[in-house]
């Protein structure tokens, strides 16, 4: 069971339990299913999900999210993993998209950019994050088409959230239209989450199958290049694996 939620210093236990690894019993790589590329999705009660992609609680993602959490989702050196990744690959200055955001930014305290806008579902949260320029509160796994102008960002990231994507392709493939040409999308994520809200291939895996389930993601968007896959776990404590993209170049006649 999760437990209720408080505002907890860095230090303090997550929300989210541990995944068991499945490491040992099969192979690490997974086969991302040819029907997560498909751009028909069925639609329930006005939820899109692809249908490889249920979830044990597939309830309504607002009720889940309704009240706030002021926790964090990993611990001190996973976090501070985060952060040099995005000093490593987000630019100064540029605009940023912190897609599945909370009250707590990760970004680098000091670089500055022009723009960090966050997406996430509870508005409280968004107001929380002193980072964020503009708050979006959107449900991707209704809703996956970005508010945002194409081409429009600088770098976008994504931290222990991908894994709640039911529709992960569609959502990846709007990140990669509204990136500039080349510019970098940052995903990280543990081995913590909200068991039953994560698709059902995330709890089969292991990390290094994880790993390979987002870059499969990546690659099946089709406007990402230059893919790379990252361990950047610290000695002690929670893991960090980072997939990171390129925004595929566009010709000059598309935008
Ligand atoms: C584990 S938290 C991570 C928050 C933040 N990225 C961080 O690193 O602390 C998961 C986040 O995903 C967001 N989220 C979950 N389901 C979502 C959905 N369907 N649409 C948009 N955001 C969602 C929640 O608002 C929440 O902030």
């Amino acid at each position: 069971m999760l437990r209720p939620f408080n505002r907890a210093a860095p230090h303090q236990k997550r929300d989210e339990a541990r995944v068991i690894s499945n490491s040992g019993r099969e192979p690490a790589a997974p086969i991302l299913p040819s029907s997560a590329n498909q751009t028909a999705i069925s639609s329930e009660n006005g939820r899109v999900t692809d249908p490889i992609f249920k979830r044990a609680d597939d309830s309504s993602d607002e009720a889940f999210y309704a009240a706030p959490r002021f926790v964090t989702h990993i611990d001190a050196g996973a976090i501070a993993a985060v952060t040099q990744l995005y000093r490593e690959y987000l630019p100064e200055g540029g605009a940023i998209l912190d897609l599945m955001a909370s009250w707590v930014s990760h970004l680098p305290s000091e670089i500055t950019y022009s723009s960090v806008t966050g997406l996430g579902m509870n508005a409280a949260e968004l107001a929380a994050n002193p980072r964020l320029t503009t708050q979006i509160v959107q449900n991707l796994n209704r809703d996956f088409i970005l508010p945002l102008e194409t081409a429009s960002v600088d770098g976008a990231c994504i931290c222990v959230s991908v894994d709640y994507l039911t529709c992960p392709v569609q959502v990846l493939r709007e990140v990669g239209r509204v990136l500039k040409n080349s510019a970098p999308l940052v995903i990280t994520f543990s081995n913590r989450c909200f068991p039953t809200k994560v698709i059902a291939p995330w709890l089969s895996l292991d990390d290094a199958g994880r790993v390979e389930l987002v870059k499969g993601f990546l690659e099946a968007a089709g406007n990402f290049a230059s893919i790379t896959t990252l361990n950047r776990s610290p000695q002690r404590g929670d893991p960090l694996y980072a997939v990171i993209g390129h925004a595929a170049e566009r010709s000059t006649s598309s935008t």
